[in-house]
Protein backbone atom coordinates (compact mmCIF):
# COMPACT_ATOMS: atom_id res chain seq x y z
CA UNK A 1 0.00 0.00 0.00
CA UNK A 2 1.52 3.63 -1.12
CA UNK A 3 2.34 5.82 2.10
CA UNK A 4 1.68 9.19 1.80
CA UNK A 5 3.93 11.53 3.46
CA UNK A 6 2.19 14.73 3.95
CA UNK A 7 -1.16 14.16 5.70
CA UNK A 8 -3.79 17.25 5.24
CA UNK A 9 -6.29 18.44 7.99
CA UNK A 10 -8.62 20.65 6.65
CA UNK A 11 -12.01 21.89 7.43
CA UNK A 12 -14.88 20.93 4.39
CA UNK A 13 -15.72 25.10 4.21
CA UNK A 14 -12.23 25.30 2.98
CA UNK A 15 -12.27 22.10 0.63
CA UNK A 16 -12.00 23.94 -3.06
CA UNK A 17 -8.85 26.04 -2.44
CA UNK A 18 -7.65 23.29 -0.17
CA UNK A 19 -7.72 20.67 -3.21
CA UNK A 20 -5.71 23.29 -5.68
CA UNK A 21 -3.21 23.20 -2.96
CA UNK A 22 -2.98 19.75 -2.66
CA UNK A 23 -2.99 19.10 -6.88
CA UNK A 24 -0.17 21.99 -6.97
CA UNK A 25 1.72 19.59 -4.62
CA UNK A 26 1.26 16.46 -6.49
CA UNK A 27 2.41 17.94 -9.19
CA UNK A 28 5.67 18.48 -7.66
CA UNK A 29 5.52 14.61 -6.83
CA UNK A 30 4.57 15.43 -2.81
CA UNK A 31 2.35 12.27 -1.71
CA UNK A 32 -0.71 13.91 0.13
CA UNK A 33 -3.03 11.83 2.10
CA UNK A 34 -6.63 13.61 1.89
CA UNK A 35 -9.90 12.79 3.00
CA UNK A 36 -12.48 11.79 1.56
CA UNK A 37 -10.38 11.41 -1.43
CA UNK A 38 -7.64 8.55 0.58
CA UNK A 39 -9.94 6.52 2.78
CA UNK A 40 -11.14 4.04 0.19
CA UNK A 41 -13.18 1.19 1.70
CA UNK A 42 -11.34 1.61 5.49
CA UNK A 43 -13.92 2.51 8.22
CA UNK A 44 -13.07 6.70 8.54
CA UNK A 45 -11.71 6.70 11.78
CA UNK A 46 -9.08 4.29 10.96
CA UNK A 47 -8.12 5.37 7.98
CA UNK A 48 -6.86 8.73 9.96
CA UNK A 49 -5.39 6.89 12.41
CA UNK A 50 -3.51 5.08 9.89
CA UNK A 51 -2.86 8.28 7.37
CA UNK A 52 -1.37 10.32 10.46
CA UNK A 53 0.65 7.05 11.95
CA UNK A 54 2.17 6.95 8.32
CA UNK A 55 2.83 10.76 7.16
CA UNK A 56 6.21 12.57 7.86
CA UNK A 57 4.03 15.88 7.91
CA UNK A 58 1.58 16.81 9.22
CA UNK A 59 -0.16 20.03 7.50
CA UNK A 60 -2.98 21.98 9.00
CA UNK A 61 -4.92 24.18 6.74
CA UNK A 62 -5.53 26.74 9.09
CA UNK A 63 -8.62 28.89 8.63
CA UNK A 64 -11.47 30.53 10.62
CA UNK A 65 -13.04 27.18 9.85
CA UNK A 66 -10.54 24.63 10.40
CA UNK A 67 -9.94 26.59 13.92
CA UNK A 68 -12.95 25.33 15.15
CA UNK A 69 -13.48 22.28 13.62
CA UNK A 70 -13.86 19.00 15.32
CA UNK A 71 -12.32 16.74 13.20
CA UNK A 72 -8.69 18.95 12.32
CA UNK A 73 -8.82 19.32 16.37
CA UNK A 74 -8.97 15.52 16.55
CA UNK A 75 -6.60 15.55 14.03
CA UNK A 76 -4.48 17.42 15.39
CA UNK A 77 -4.27 16.23 19.15
CA UNK A 78 -3.53 12.41 17.56
CA UNK A 79 -0.68 14.45 15.73
CA UNK A 80 0.55 16.20 18.42
CA UNK A 81 0.58 13.01 20.70
CA UNK A 82 2.36 11.08 18.00
CA UNK A 83 5.19 13.44 18.27
CA UNK A 84 5.45 14.37 21.87
CA UNK A 85 5.91 10.46 22.29
CA UNK A 86 8.20 10.10 19.60
CA UNK A 87 6.60 7.32 17.60
CA UNK A 88 8.00 8.06 14.74
CA UNK A 89 9.50 11.67 13.27
CA UNK A 90 6.11 13.86 12.63
CA UNK A 91 6.59 17.43 11.59
CA UNK A 92 3.78 19.72 12.10
CA UNK A 93 3.40 22.55 9.68
CA UNK A 94 0.93 24.90 9.21
CA UNK A 95 -0.28 26.99 6.26
CA UNK A 96 -2.74 30.06 7.17
CA UNK A 97 -5.22 29.95 4.14
CA UNK A 98 -6.91 33.74 5.70
CA UNK A 99 -5.95 36.82 7.17
CA UNK A 100 -6.53 35.75 10.40
CA UNK A 101 -6.30 37.16 14.45
CA UNK A 102 -4.93 34.84 15.88
CA UNK A 103 -5.43 36.45 19.37
CA UNK A 104 -9.11 35.87 18.86
CA UNK A 105 -10.56 33.52 21.11
CA UNK A 106 -12.02 31.02 18.50
CA UNK A 107 -8.03 30.18 18.43
CA UNK A 108 -7.33 29.56 21.77
CA UNK A 109 -8.00 25.84 21.30
CA UNK A 110 -6.07 24.93 18.52
CA UNK A 111 -3.04 27.59 18.72
CA UNK A 112 -2.27 25.12 22.16
CA UNK A 113 -1.24 22.68 19.33
CA UNK A 114 0.54 24.99 17.19
CA UNK A 115 1.81 27.86 19.14
CA UNK A 116 5.82 27.15 18.13
CA UNK A 117 5.09 26.01 14.68
CA UNK A 118 6.33 28.59 11.76
CA UNK A 119 3.97 29.16 9.89
CA UNK A 120 3.76 30.00 6.23
CA UNK A 121 2.10 33.23 6.08
CA UNK A 122 -0.69 34.75 3.90
CA UNK A 123 0.54 37.40 1.15
CA UNK A 124 -1.36 39.90 -0.56
CA UNK A 125 -3.40 37.62 -3.16
CA UNK A 126 -1.86 34.15 -2.69
CA UNK A 127 -2.07 31.47 -5.31
CA UNK A 128 -1.80 28.11 -5.01
CA UNK A 129 1.12 27.48 -6.45
CA UNK A 130 2.51 29.99 -3.64
CA UNK A 131 1.59 28.26 -0.69
CA UNK A 132 2.67 24.75 -2.32
CA UNK A 133 6.06 26.27 -3.21
CA UNK A 134 6.45 27.95 0.12
CA UNK A 135 5.82 24.32 1.79
CA UNK A 136 8.15 22.35 -0.35
CA UNK A 137 11.01 24.72 -0.01
CA UNK A 138 10.63 24.71 4.13
CA UNK A 139 10.66 21.21 4.44
CA UNK A 140 12.71 19.61 1.55
CA UNK A 141 14.67 18.05 3.61
CA UNK A 142 11.91 15.93 4.84
CA UNK A 143 9.96 14.92 1.47
CA UNK A 144 11.31 12.61 -1.09
CA UNK A 145 10.34 14.44 -4.25
CA UNK A 146 10.86 12.17 -6.73
CA UNK A 147 9.52 13.83 -9.87
CA UNK A 148 7.18 16.31 -10.99
CA UNK A 149 4.86 13.94 -13.12
CA UNK A 150 1.60 12.33 -11.00
CA UNK A 151 2.32 9.49 -13.18
CA UNK A 152 5.77 8.86 -11.14
CA UNK A 153 4.01 9.88 -7.87
CA UNK A 154 1.53 7.45 -8.43
CA UNK A 155 3.94 4.98 -9.07
CA UNK A 156 6.41 5.91 -6.23
CA UNK A 157 6.33 2.98 -3.63
CA UNK A 158 6.43 0.36 -6.48
CA UNK A 159 8.32 -0.78 -3.52
CA UNK A 160 10.20 -3.96 -3.26
CA UNK A 161 12.02 -6.00 -6.23
CA UNK A 162 12.46 -9.43 -6.25
CA UNK A 163 15.15 -10.73 -8.72
CA UNK A 164 18.12 -12.93 -8.80
CA UNK A 165 20.37 -10.47 -7.98
CA UNK A 166 18.83 -9.42 -4.82
CA UNK A 167 18.21 -12.79 -3.85
CA UNK A 168 21.73 -13.79 -3.95
CA UNK A 169 22.14 -10.04 -2.24
CA UNK A 170 19.70 -11.50 0.49
CA UNK A 171 21.42 -14.56 0.89
CA UNK A 172 24.90 -12.60 1.52
CA UNK A 173 23.26 -10.32 4.17
CA UNK A 174 21.93 -13.22 5.52
CA UNK A 175 24.77 -15.33 6.40
CA UNK A 176 26.48 -12.07 7.89
CA UNK A 177 23.91 -11.40 10.15
CA UNK A 178 24.45 -14.96 11.73
CA UNK A 179 26.95 -13.15 13.92
CA UNK A 180 24.07 -10.55 14.77
CA UNK A 181 21.27 -12.89 15.42
CA UNK A 182 22.06 -16.49 15.24
CA UNK A 183 22.61 -17.22 19.14
CA UNK A 184 18.67 -15.59 19.69
CA UNK A 185 17.07 -18.13 17.06
CA UNK A 186 19.05 -20.99 18.60
CA UNK A 187 17.61 -20.19 22.47
CA UNK A 188 13.96 -19.76 21.13
CA UNK A 189 14.32 -22.90 19.25
CA UNK A 190 16.63 -25.29 21.41
CA UNK A 191 14.16 -25.04 24.31
CA UNK A 192 10.41 -26.32 22.16
CA UNK A 193 10.13 -29.41 20.69
CA UNK A 194 9.17 -29.27 17.08
CA UNK A 195 8.24 -25.82 17.38
CA UNK A 196 5.61 -24.46 14.61
CA UNK A 197 7.02 -21.09 13.39
CA UNK A 198 5.18 -18.46 11.55
CA UNK A 199 7.82 -16.13 9.39
CA UNK A 200 5.91 -12.87 7.66
CA UNK A 201 7.62 -11.30 4.59
CA UNK A 202 9.64 -14.63 4.12
CA UNK A 203 11.13 -13.83 0.82
CA UNK A 204 12.06 -17.27 -0.42
CA UNK A 205 12.47 -18.68 2.91
CA UNK A 206 16.13 -18.86 2.62
CA UNK A 207 16.50 -16.90 6.32
CA UNK A 208 14.64 -18.74 8.20
CA UNK A 209 15.42 -22.07 6.91
CA UNK A 210 18.90 -21.50 7.28
CA UNK A 211 18.75 -20.06 10.93
CA UNK A 212 16.01 -23.00 11.75
CA UNK A 213 17.77 -25.62 9.82
CA UNK A 214 21.30 -25.00 11.11
CA UNK A 215 19.64 -25.52 14.40
CA UNK A 216 17.57 -28.28 15.21
CA UNK A 217 15.49 -31.11 13.65
CA UNK A 218 11.94 -31.13 13.68
CA UNK A 219 10.03 -27.82 13.21
CA UNK A 220 7.17 -26.97 10.89
CA UNK A 221 7.68 -23.31 9.20
CA UNK A 222 4.42 -21.77 7.63
CA UNK A 223 5.79 -18.40 5.60
CA UNK A 224 4.04 -15.80 4.26
CA UNK A 225 5.20 -13.54 1.72
CA UNK A 226 3.16 -10.81 -1.14
CA UNK A 227 4.96 -11.95 -4.23
CA UNK A 228 4.36 -15.27 -6.25
CA UNK A 229 7.69 -15.08 -7.82
CA UNK A 230 9.57 -15.32 -3.87
CA UNK A 231 6.73 -18.26 -2.96
CA UNK A 232 7.47 -20.41 -6.31
CA UNK A 233 11.21 -20.00 -6.07
CA UNK A 234 11.05 -20.93 -1.73
CA UNK A 235 9.24 -23.87 -3.02
CA UNK A 236 11.38 -25.05 -5.93
CA UNK A 237 14.38 -24.42 -3.54
CA UNK A 238 13.08 -25.78 0.24
CA UNK A 239 11.15 -28.29 -1.77
CA UNK A 240 12.52 -31.26 0.91
CA UNK A 241 12.28 -28.65 4.28
CA UNK A 242 9.22 -28.96 6.55
CA UNK A 243 8.11 -25.69 5.15
CA UNK A 244 4.90 -24.26 3.55
CA UNK A 245 4.63 -20.73 1.67
CA UNK A 246 1.09 -19.09 1.31
CA UNK A 247 0.85 -15.65 -0.63
CA UNK A 248 -0.31 -12.85 2.06
CA UNK A 249 -0.11 -9.16 1.44
CA UNK A 250 -0.09 -7.73 5.22
CA UNK A 251 -1.33 -4.30 3.69
CA UNK A 252 -5.12 -6.02 3.37
CA UNK A 253 -7.51 -5.62 5.93
CA UNK A 254 -8.46 -9.09 5.92
CA UNK A 255 -5.45 -10.30 7.97
CA UNK A 256 -6.56 -11.72 10.92
CA UNK A 257 -9.02 -14.65 8.85
CA UNK A 258 -6.65 -15.23 6.85
CA UNK A 259 -4.16 -16.21 9.28
CA UNK A 260 -7.36 -17.83 10.94
CA UNK A 261 -7.88 -20.26 7.55
CA UNK A 262 -4.15 -20.69 7.63
CA UNK A 263 -3.94 -21.84 11.14
CA UNK A 264 -7.06 -24.58 9.94
CA UNK A 265 -5.44 -25.46 6.81
CA UNK A 266 -2.51 -26.58 8.67
CA UNK A 267 -4.27 -28.13 11.77
CA UNK A 268 -2.03 -25.66 13.93
CA UNK A 269 -3.12 -24.73 16.81
CA UNK A 270 -1.12 -21.69 17.22
CA UNK A 271 2.53 -20.74 16.65
CA UNK A 272 5.38 -20.96 19.25
CA UNK A 273 7.35 -18.40 17.05
CA UNK A 274 6.96 -15.67 14.61
CA UNK A 275 9.55 -14.18 13.28
CA UNK A 276 9.93 -11.17 10.79
CA UNK A 277 13.31 -10.15 9.48
CA UNK A 278 13.88 -6.77 7.55
CA UNK A 279 9.95 -6.42 6.56
CA UNK A 280 8.72 -4.06 9.23
CA UNK A 281 10.76 -1.08 6.70
CA UNK A 282 8.38 -2.11 3.91
CA UNK A 283 4.87 -2.14 5.59
CA UNK A 284 2.47 0.89 6.61
CA UNK A 285 -0.22 -0.45 8.86
CA UNK A 286 2.67 -1.95 11.60
CA UNK A 287 0.63 -1.92 14.51
CA UNK A 288 -2.42 -3.80 13.13
CA UNK A 289 0.04 -6.27 11.53
CA UNK A 290 1.56 -6.68 14.84
CA UNK A 291 -1.92 -7.43 16.92
CA UNK A 292 -3.31 -9.68 14.27
CA UNK A 293 0.24 -11.70 14.65
CA UNK A 294 -0.43 -12.13 18.86
CA UNK A 295 -3.87 -13.61 17.71
CA UNK A 296 -1.95 -16.11 16.29
CA UNK A 297 1.12 -16.42 18.65
CA UNK A 298 1.06 -19.10 21.60
CA UNK A 299 0.59 -17.72 25.06
CA UNK A 300 4.09 -18.74 26.12
CA UNK A 301 5.23 -17.56 22.01
CA UNK A 302 7.88 -15.55 20.84
CA UNK A 303 7.83 -12.77 18.34
CA UNK A 304 11.20 -12.09 16.94
CA UNK A 305 11.84 -8.73 14.53
CA UNK A 306 14.73 -7.77 13.33
CA UNK A 307 14.90 -4.02 10.55
CA UNK A 308 17.16 -1.16 9.86
CA UNK A 309 17.72 1.88 11.41
CA UNK A 310 20.30 3.94 9.52
CA UNK A 311 19.49 6.67 11.58
CA UNK A 312 22.24 5.54 14.11
CA UNK A 313 24.38 4.25 11.85
CA UNK A 314 28.29 5.96 12.36
CA UNK A 315 31.51 5.99 9.94
CA UNK A 316 35.03 6.70 11.85
CA UNK A 317 36.92 8.39 10.34
CA UNK A 318 34.36 9.61 7.60
CA UNK A 319 36.60 12.68 6.57
CA UNK A 320 34.34 14.68 4.22
CA UNK A 321 31.31 12.73 5.18
CA UNK A 322 31.02 10.66 2.59
CA UNK A 323 29.74 7.55 4.26
CA UNK A 324 26.92 9.49 5.76
CA UNK A 325 26.09 11.40 3.16
CA UNK A 326 26.04 7.82 1.47
CA UNK A 327 23.23 5.84 3.60
CA UNK A 328 21.19 9.19 4.05
CA UNK A 329 20.90 8.58 -0.02
CA UNK A 330 18.84 6.16 0.61
CA UNK A 331 15.95 7.89 1.71
CA UNK A 332 15.65 8.82 -2.11
CA UNK A 333 15.49 4.77 -2.89
CA UNK A 334 12.32 3.82 -3.89
CA UNK A 335 12.70 0.35 -2.66
CA UNK A 336 14.38 0.34 -0.27
CA UNK A 337 12.05 1.15 2.84
CA UNK A 338 11.66 3.15 5.59
CA UNK A 339 15.23 3.98 6.57
CA UNK A 340 14.45 4.53 10.35
CA UNK A 341 12.36 1.81 11.18
CA UNK A 342 14.21 0.07 13.68
CA UNK A 343 13.38 2.73 16.40
CA UNK A 344 9.76 2.04 16.02
CA UNK A 345 9.83 -1.20 17.12
CA UNK A 346 9.79 -0.97 20.12
CA UNK A 347 6.76 1.77 20.89
CA UNK A 348 4.68 -0.63 18.01
CA UNK A 349 5.03 -3.72 20.12
CA UNK A 350 3.74 -2.08 23.00
CA UNK A 351 0.82 -0.48 21.63
CA UNK A 352 0.25 -3.93 19.66
CA UNK A 353 0.08 -5.90 23.65
CA UNK A 354 3.50 -7.46 23.18
CA UNK A 355 5.02 -8.08 26.99
CA UNK A 356 8.97 -8.77 27.92
CA UNK A 357 10.08 -6.52 25.06
CA UNK A 358 14.14 -6.78 24.91
CA UNK A 359 16.25 -5.16 21.92
CA UNK A 360 18.49 -8.23 22.01
CA UNK A 361 21.36 -6.76 19.72
CA UNK A 362 22.02 -3.29 17.86
CA UNK A 363 24.83 -3.07 15.16
CA UNK A 364 26.72 -4.65 12.61
CA UNK A 365 30.16 -3.57 12.82
CA UNK A 366 33.08 -3.90 11.12
CA UNK A 367 34.72 -4.40 14.24
CA UNK A 368 36.55 -7.72 14.65
CA UNK A 369 35.66 -8.84 10.75
CA UNK A 370 37.78 -10.84 8.62
CA UNK A 371 39.01 -8.96 5.18
CA UNK A 372 36.61 -10.99 2.80
CA UNK A 373 33.37 -10.61 5.39
CA UNK A 374 34.18 -6.57 5.41
CA UNK A 375 34.13 -7.33 1.36
CA UNK A 376 30.83 -8.19 1.52
CA UNK A 377 29.66 -5.95 4.46
CA UNK A 378 30.59 -3.01 1.61
CA UNK A 379 29.01 -5.16 -1.28
CA UNK A 380 25.53 -5.78 0.56
CA UNK A 381 25.62 -1.96 1.89
CA UNK A 382 26.96 0.69 -0.32
CA UNK A 383 27.00 -1.05 -3.15
CA UNK A 384 23.15 -1.78 -3.13
CA UNK A 385 23.07 2.32 -2.22
CA UNK A 386 24.26 2.41 -6.13
CA UNK A 387 22.12 -0.30 -7.60
CA UNK A 388 19.44 1.84 -5.45
CA UNK A 389 20.05 5.00 -7.15
CA UNK A 390 20.50 3.76 -10.37
CA UNK A 391 17.17 1.30 -10.49
CA UNK A 392 15.28 4.50 -8.73
CA UNK A 393 16.80 6.87 -11.63
CA UNK A 394 15.56 4.58 -13.99
CA UNK A 395 12.52 4.94 -13.33
CA UNK A 396 12.21 8.45 -12.64
CA UNK A 397 14.86 9.87 -15.12
CA UNK A 398 13.72 13.72 -14.74
CA UNK A 399 14.45 13.61 -10.84
CA UNK A 400 17.42 16.00 -10.73
CA UNK A 401 18.44 14.42 -6.91
CA UNK A 402 18.51 11.17 -7.97
CA UNK A 403 20.73 11.92 -10.91
CA UNK A 404 22.82 13.94 -8.36
CA UNK A 405 23.01 11.28 -6.34
CA UNK A 406 23.97 8.29 -8.34
CA UNK A 407 26.63 10.17 -9.74
CA UNK A 408 27.31 10.94 -6.55
CA UNK A 409 27.53 7.49 -5.84
CA UNK A 410 29.67 6.49 -8.53
CA UNK A 411 32.11 9.08 -8.36
CA UNK A 412 33.12 7.90 -4.89
CA UNK A 413 31.98 4.28 -4.16
CA UNK A 414 35.65 3.44 -4.79
CA UNK A 415 37.62 6.06 -2.37
CA UNK A 416 34.32 4.81 0.35
CA UNK A 417 35.33 0.99 -0.64
CA UNK A 418 39.01 1.62 -0.17
CA UNK A 419 38.49 3.75 3.12
CA UNK A 420 36.07 0.90 4.18
CA UNK A 421 38.98 -1.94 3.64
CA UNK A 422 41.93 -0.24 6.21
CA UNK A 423 42.37 -1.60 9.13
CA UNK A 424 41.82 1.34 11.65
CA UNK A 425 38.54 2.10 9.97
CA UNK A 426 34.78 1.62 11.85
CA UNK A 427 31.73 1.26 10.56
CA UNK A 428 28.23 0.11 12.16
CA UNK A 429 24.70 -0.39 10.56
CA UNK A 430 22.36 -0.13 12.29
CA UNK A 431 20.75 -3.21 12.19
CA UNK A 432 18.76 -3.70 15.37
CA UNK A 433 16.57 -6.85 17.07
CA UNK A 434 13.92 -7.26 19.15
CA UNK A 435 12.05 -9.96 20.84
CA UNK A 436 9.03 -9.71 22.70
CA UNK A 437 6.40 -12.26 24.24
CA UNK A 438 2.95 -12.56 24.28
C1 LIG B 1 13.98 -7.42 2.54
S1 LIG B 1 12.99 -8.78 2.14
C2 LIG B 1 13.28 -9.79 3.55
C3 LIG B 1 13.21 -11.25 3.25
C4 LIG B 1 13.59 -12.16 4.42
N1 LIG B 1 12.69 -11.99 5.54
C5 LIG B 1 15.01 -11.90 4.84
O1 LIG B 1 15.26 -11.31 5.89
O2 LIG B 1 15.90 -12.30 4.08
C6 LIG B 1 11.34 -8.19 2.37
C7 LIG B 1 10.27 -9.19 1.98
O3 LIG B 1 9.00 -8.68 2.40
C8 LIG B 1 8.05 -8.93 1.37
N2 LIG B 1 6.98 -7.94 1.49
C9 LIG B 1 7.05 -6.60 1.27
N3 LIG B 1 5.86 -6.02 1.49
C10 LIG B 1 5.02 -7.02 1.88
C11 LIG B 1 3.63 -7.06 2.23
N4 LIG B 1 2.87 -5.97 2.22
N5 LIG B 1 3.08 -8.26 2.56
C12 LIG B 1 3.84 -9.38 2.56
N6 LIG B 1 5.13 -9.39 2.23
C13 LIG B 1 5.73 -8.24 1.88
C14 LIG B 1 8.84 -8.81 0.09
O4 LIG B 1 8.22 -9.49 -0.99
C15 LIG B 1 10.16 -9.44 0.48
O5 LIG B 1 10.19 -10.80 0.24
Amino acid sequence: MERKEVFISYAHEDKERVEEIVTCLEKQGVSCWIAPRDVGARRYAKAICEAIEDAKIFLLMLSSHSAVSEHVLNEIEMAYNKRKNSQGNLTIETICLDKIDLDSPSFDEIMYYIRRINFIQLENDPTPEYFANQFIDANKSILRIISNTKQAREDFQSEYVSDEYEYSRLKKQNDLLKQFDLALYQKELIRRTKPVILDVGSGDGSLIVDRVDSTINEYEIIALDCESQNIEHGKEKFKDKNIHFEQVDLSEDNLSEKLEAILKKYNIDKFDIINLSMIMLHITNKVNVLRALRRVLKNDGTIIIKDIDDGINFAYPDEGGKFQKAWELLSLDVTAGLRESGRRIYPILHRAGFKNISLENVYLTTIGMAYDEKEIFFEMYFKMILDGMRYSLSKYPTNWELKEAKEFMETNIHDLYEEFMKEDFVFALGFMLYRANK
